[in-house]
């Protein structure tokens, strides 16, 4: 085999950019695998044929981002729709606007509280374990928002997340609950936001669009009987950016990095529209899953192309990962900390690679942070490496 300047291991956001930039800015030749049957990664996305919905396949993906880099970045490989974020909540027979804001409270507490009023009720309320330093995360809920609106917004829905009754859930997995007194539900404070005109895939396809980048699916880096394989790599000297998971690197001998999961649930209904928004989370324990998805609603404008009769709903069960699972969340406990930090100490024994993206640096990164990094990797750490 005659190898290529760089190779990177994973089509998903990551290692498209940096095989974008590699290209662009060094004018090398860039091979790219991906066990998987796909490009994009975690931000993939195919259409529905039988409703017409763009269907993210690993969740639901908003673009957003205050980051003016990665914005005119991505301007130059798709344009975005107007579409912005809001998402509602299903709790005892109703439907709230999340996050919680002034109407989430005046409809919970049949009120008309003006802003100043709402802020000293959930201030009075928060006051309950005043002086006391929670311990658990029901108590650091109460203290941040009070009983009322914890129990009926986020209690349920978090024991649903972790599995977990809340009062045996570490205070330190959140830091914080906004409340807005105000009526913006807007859910991103970013400066941008917005879906891919044409869909993701098409967006990811335009970043590789080059005869200078070639791509193999289906191709498993750690499989010794393809040319393009971690031993054979490194023996080669090749240029190498990993962003699959860093422990799997390692053949897992620091130990696992733990991941929380999500199952998905596919329900298809006789109807144009389910539920009237594309997210609705569900806060009560009655409900087995967390939220559900309705895809189609994240393109009204498409509705004229789309099937008026029928839509497809996605419902979350959130689980923890096991081997073999997609690793989704981080669960970031301060063993796991200190474990990444071993796997880190290992890297560096590890010549011509790069680790990068959510899982080879054991990180929750939104799109436009994994593109950020990707980008600033490219230039302090690829780039040299592509010059030598
Ligand atoms: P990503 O996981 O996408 O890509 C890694 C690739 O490496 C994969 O394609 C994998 O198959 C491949 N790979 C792994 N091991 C391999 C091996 N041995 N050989 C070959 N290939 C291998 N962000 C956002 O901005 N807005 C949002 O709304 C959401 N929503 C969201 C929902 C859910 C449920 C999750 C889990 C995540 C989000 N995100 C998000 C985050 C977003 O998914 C994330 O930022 C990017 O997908 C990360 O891109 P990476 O390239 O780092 O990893």
């Amino acid at each position: 085999v005659t190898y290529p300047d760089l190779v990177v291991v994973g089509a998903g956001l990551f290692g498209l950019t940096v095989a974008q930039q590699a290209v662009e800015k060094a004018g090398a030749r860039v091979h790219i695998i991906d066990v998987r049957d796909h490009i994009g990664g975690n931000a993939y996305s195919y259409f529905d044929e039988e409703t017409g919905a763009e269907i993210h396949k690993y969740g639901a993906h908003l673009f957003h981002t205050s980051n003016q880099r990665v914005w005119e970045y991505v301007n130059r490989f798709t344009e975005f729709t107007d579409y912005v974020h809001r998402v509602y909540a299903t709790h005892d027979g109703e439907v709230y606007p999340l996050p919680t804001n002034l109407g989430t409270i005046n409809q919970f507490f049949r009120a008309h509280y003006t802003p100043a009023e709402a802020k000293a009720l959930i201030e009075e309320q928060a006051g309950e374990l005043a002086g006391k330093d929670p311990q658990n995360l029901n108590d650091k809920g109460i203290s941040l928002i009070g009983r009322p609106l914890y129990e009926a917004f986020i209690k349920n829905y978090t024991a649903k997340q972790w599995q977990t009754d809340p009062s045996e859930l570490p205070a330190s997995i959140i830091n914080r609950l906004p409340v807005r007194f105000n009526y913006d539900n807007r859910y991103f404070k970013d400066t941008w936001e917005g879906l891919p005109k044409d869909g993701y895939t098409a967006w990811f396809e335009r970043m590789i669009d080059d005869p200078r980048i070639t791509m193999e699916l289906g191709v498993d880096f750690f499989d010794a009987s393809q040319p393009y394989n971690k031993a054979a790599l490194n023996a080669a000297g090749v240029p190498v950016v990993y962003t699959g998971p860093v422990d799997r690197y390692f053949d897992y001998e620091l130990g696992d990095l733990k991941w929380r999961t999500v199952d998905f649930k596919e329900v298809r209904y006789d109807e144009d529209d389910h539920f009237g928004c594309p997210v609705m989370n569900f806060s009560d324990a009655d409900v087995p899953y967390t939220r559900a998805i309705e895809f189609k609603n994240f393109n009204p404008e498409r509705h004229d192309s789309q099937n008026h009769e029928r839509t497809v709903v996605w419902e979350e069960y959130s689980r923890f990962a096991e081997r073999g699972d997609e690793p989704y969340y981080p669960i970031n406990t301060e063993a796991d900390k200190d474990l990444y930090a071993k796997y880190v100490e290992l890297e560096r024994t590890v010549p011509n690679t790069v680790f990068g993206g959510r899982l080879g640096t054991y990180k929750y990164y939104d799109m436009h942070q994994v593109i950020d990094t990707a980008l600033t990797a490219y230039e302090e750490q690829i780039h040299p490496m592509l010059a030598k």
